[in-house]
């Protein structure tokens, strides 16, 4: 049955470019009639014209009919959710059939069905006559129609299967999401052309039959495999000059948009147009969180506009060509990308690689057949600068038949696969995940040999690059910076590409947005698929505002009076730019300057400021006017230098005596029970106060790390507080001891109170471990609660206005940041600890504020930790009627052991003895 063979396709055309031609076409995309069975075992007699399908559902063209209530979503990131016995599949196989008429004039003649996407095995037929099946699922499928189309009204029939052979070749980490989700047309084109392009202006194509013109650059009627030289200004990322150009065709002429560009290796360096090229890029699945990979075209914009916008250069289309459109607005907007063959095999790993397709001759023609289909259709495109032949699918010999025919037809681009650490069949050394202590020691060239001695010189003349790295999973990813600084110190880093681009939750009438499981599927990788840098809405997260700090194009070294403006571009000066100088005090603005800085960078004097106070220079890099990505006055960049420190709080001399009053200790408006010595009162306001903790809802990137299972294990969430002693004088000092239940270690908790003859209530807590703490702990800091009206937003002096981690928050400057409560609350799919504001000065509660010394971590939720921490998805987090504040020393780092390293050492927060001081004072 073909549904089990080995063979893609049959019926179908030679692959070819995606091409805008002025041959007639119909666009068959709109409602097509559509019936859903539970397996392939069905008649086809719907696909005779005379077949009366009236009574059928309609379907949207392009989609995925579980998005539309047949089935449902499924989610796995490596398993197979069916048995691994290749080609076989299971008798379950959910079949849409797929009916539609259109009709042709009088005049027409010839023409190709052309499909540009459907998951995983379709067959068709045209009035009733099969042209043919193909697998592939985000590849382009190409038939001849002409000998069966006829004027008037003509029948197109469609049935696709959710399951066949190919799903072995398409295990990537995603929804499985059967149908028709890309376009279907009806073209009369049938043309074929490959530009050869280079940055030093030569130009030549492959085309028979096609004259090629240039208009703007006096070119016309080229013929193919004439070589020309022109003056030409390169493509670049940076600066995406196309030229507009046309073959014509006898039958037809289409129309392309050419850059001149040029991708090397030279010494082990990744090159473009001669100069080295720094990979800053994203992974990007195709997702909408309402249609699935069936992504309007405006969404495809929108993440480029948005990659621009932060700072990004390149895409790695994981794992599979995207849709055309998506390549033109790479080369139109300026983005480089790896274009990645449709093919995983991963599911194999959990049978040690049995039987794995990628090292099984009778796959050799299926796999090469997807590299053709994508080199072919994307072979015009300046943006696309490597050939990637697929992710995670092991290794074996149908690699090399795969790269052998790449190289072999496009010479001008070097091959990229991730799988097979020895590269023995690519030209970059790839790799997913690597510490950064190995990232250093590749970038020195210091790699751990390969076995083969050969392969290892080989690999050794490599640039390298990390296709996956930092996986923005929930809160993180922690160590951006430190990757960044090795990509930028080692010639031979190229860079990589951030795990990944988007959050793929799909939008769910309870959950508001569902992930693996939620469909209530019995194999599943739960919200590992919620891994993106933007939200599923595409609202960015903190981890892509950090990522536009690290990868900032422009940089500011300090220095006494100057400041060294560094041009970080690859390919283009500063020219579009414009930089203001901005001095505040204590986060209020003071003085603004522009600062004329050289196209090339350079030193620049500084403005003299008369500063009082904590004052602060921060100098920005802005878009001086208007780019095809972001309006005239978008930040580009922008560094921070501290112009003088806070001048020191003079402490009152008088202090104020508390006194015992019943069941409490009492000063100026502030209460304590007299047990257990908490604050009840704070200038009037009924509290619960502030006491030790050391618990947070646990990240994702702890839960991987193990960090949850060993806070868990030891009681970090169930603290248990023994007051040993109050005593009341000119201070008020309660003695605890705070540890968990089953075993002995504990600290030493020593809250010192005293109110100061200014109104200040100042509270210094001395904070001693006692035992063996052998594993980081979650935070340390202090928790209270609030009347819930007592607090609806927040005005602080410290780092914002975004969260901030001691490996994370990058892109947090100081400032003076307002924020309600609900906005300091980011919203990750996946609940976890989030909303901590960094080195927070003093932050005004409305009722109260509250000054640290010199500074603290500041959290406010409508939730507590614990709620926080049983929340699976977003609409269980439910406001309270109290404001749980969190004052905190210190945090542990984030990391991103989701996937890869977990918190480097130095961000790791260790028990140990500490003095933690915060200051109260009356609104
Ligand atoms: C990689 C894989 C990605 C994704 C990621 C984890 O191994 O290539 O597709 O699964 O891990 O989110």
């Amino acid at each position: 049955m073909d549904l089990e063979t080995f063979t893609p396709g049959s019926g179908l055309l030679e692959p070819r470019a995606a091409l805008r031609s002025d041959a007639p076409a119909l666009d068959l995309n709109g409602t097509w009639r559509f019936r859903l069975s539970p397996t392939a075992n069905v008649p086809d007699d719907f696909a005779q014209p005379s077949y009366d399908a009236a009574d059928w559902d309609e379907l949207p063209v392009p989609s995925h009919w579980p998005l539309h209530g047949y089935g449902a979503p499924a989610y796995t990131n490596v398993v197979f959710p069916f048995p691994v016995d290749p080609p076989h599949v299971p008798n379950e196989n959910p079949t849409g059939d797929y009916r539609r008429t259109f009709d042709l004039p009088e005049d027409w003649t010839g023409g190709r069905l052309r499909f540009e996407g459907a998951d995983s095995f379709a067959r068709v037929w045209l009035n009733g006559h099969e042209l043919g099946f193909w697998t592939g699922s985000r590849l382009p499928a190409e038939f001849d129609a002409g000998p069966w189309l006829r004027p008037g009204r003509n029948v197109l029939a469609v049935r696709v299967h959710q399951w066949s052979a190919a799903s072995y070749l398409e295990d990537q980490d995603m929804w499985w999401l059967p149908g028709i989700f890309r376009d279907v047309t009806l073209t009369r084109s049938a043309a074929d052309v490959f530009v050869h392009a280079s940055h030093d202006g030569r130009l030549s194509f492959e085309g028979e039959g096609g004259l090629l013109s240039i208009p703007e650059l006096g070119v016309a009627d080229l013929e193919p495999g004439t070589e020309i030289t022109l003056d030409v200004e390169p493509w670049t990322a940076e600066t995406p000059r196309l030229y507009d150009a046309v073959v014509t065709f006898p039958g037809e002429t289409v129309s392309l948009r050419i850059g001149f560009r040029t991708i090397s290796i030279v010494d082990g360096v990744l090159l473009a147009n001669g100069s080295p090229l720094l990979l800053k890029g994203v992974n990007r699945h195709e997702f909408h969180p309402e249609r699935g990979r069936a992504v309007p075209y405006e969404t495809m914009r929108a993440d480029v506009l948005l990659m621009k916008q932060h700072n990004v250069n390149a895409v790695r289309t994981s794992h599979y060509p995207p849709h055309p459109a998506f390549l033109d607005l790479c080369d139109e907007l300026g983005l480089w990308v790896i274009d990645e063959c449709d093919l995983e095999t991963h599911g194999f790993g959990e049978v040690d690689w049995r039987g794995n397709p990628t090292d099984d001759p009778r796959w050799a023609g299926a796999l090469l057949d997807r590299m053709r289909r994508m080199v072919e259709r994307d072979k015009n495109h300046p943006s696309v600068i490597m050939w990637s032949l697929g992710n995670e699918a092991g290794v074996g010999r149908n690699l090399a038949v795969m790269a052998d025919w790449a190289r072999e037809r496009d010479p001008s681009r070097p091959i990229h696969y991730e799988g097979d650490w020895t590269c023995a069949h690519t030209d970059v050394y790839s790799r997913m995940y690597a510490s950064h202590a190995e990232v250093e020691a590749i970038g020195r060239l210091a790699e751990d040999p390969l076995d083969d001695p050969e392969l290892d010189a080989r690999r050794r003349a490599m640039p390298f690059l990390q296709c996956e790295y930092a996986h923005a999973m929930g809160n993180g990813p922690g160590g951006l910076a430190e990757y960044q600084e090795l990509f930028a110190r080692y010639p031979r880093l190229a860079g990589g590409f951030i795990w990944e681009w988007i959050d793929h939750g799909i939008v769910h009438p309870q959950l508001e947005y569902a992930y693996g499981g939620d469909y209530g599927e019995p194999v599943h990788d739960s919200n590992f698929v919620i891994d993106g840098l933007v939200f599923p809405d595409r609202t960015p997260s903190p981890g892509l505002i950090d990522l536009k700090k690290v990868f900032e194009p422009v940089t500011f070294d300090f220095g006494d009076g100057v400041v060294r403006v560094v041009n970080g571009y690859d390919f283009r000066d500063l020219s579009h730019l414009e930089f203001v100088a901005t001095v505040e005090a204590e986060g209020e603005t003071v003085a603004e300057h522009r600062l004329e800085v050289p196209a090339g960078g350079g030193e620049v004097k500084l403005p003299e400021a008369a500063p009082s106070g904590e004052c602060w220079l921060t100098v920005r890099a802005l878009l001086s006017g208007d780019q095809p990505w972001a309006e005239a006055g978008h930040e580009v960049a922008w560094g921070q230098k501290l112009l003088a420190p806070p001048a020191p709080r003079t402490a009152s001399a008088t202090l104020v005596t508390f006194v015992r009053d019943g069941d409490e200790i009492v000063a100026s408006g502030c209460g304590f029970d007299a047990e257990t010595g908490r604050l009840v009162r704070l200038f009037g306001l009924e509290v619960e106060g502030p006491r030790l903790d050391l618990w947070r809802a646990p990240t994702d990137n702890d839960r991987h790390a193990g960090l949850e299972g060993k806070w868990r294990a030891l009681g970090l969430h169930r603290l248990t507080h023994r007051v040993d002693d109050v005593e009341v004088g000119d201070a008020l000092t309660v003695r605890t001891r705070v540890a968990p239940a089953a075993t002995d270690v504990g600290m030493r908790a020593i809250y010192r109170w005293t109110l100061a003859g200014d109104g200040g209530l100042l509270l210094s807590l001395d904070l001693e471990p006692e035992g063996e703490w052998r594993d980081p702990i979650a935070r340390l800091g202090v928790t209270m609660t609030l009347p819930g009206t007592a607090v609806e937003r927040v005005t602080w002096f410290g780092r914002g206005p975004g969260e901030a981690y001691p490996d994370t928050g990058m892109a947090a400057r100081v400032g003076r940041w307002t924020a309600s409560i609900d906005e300091l609350q980011t919203p990750y799919v996946y609940p976890q600890e989030n909303g901590l504001r960094a080195d927070v000065r003093w932050a005004d509660f409305g009722a109260f504020t509250v000054s640290g010394d010199p500074v603290f971590g500041m959290t406010a939720r409508r939730w507590s930790i614990d709620e926080l921490a049983a929340a699976t998805h977003r609409p269980d987090l439910v406001p309270g009627d109290r404001v749980h504040l969190h004052l905190d020393l210190a945090h542990q780092g984030i990391g991103t052991a989701t996937c890869g390293p977990g918190t480097l050492p130095q961000y790791e927060l260790r028990a140990q003895a500490a003095t933690f001081t915060l200051r109260f004072d009356p609104a």
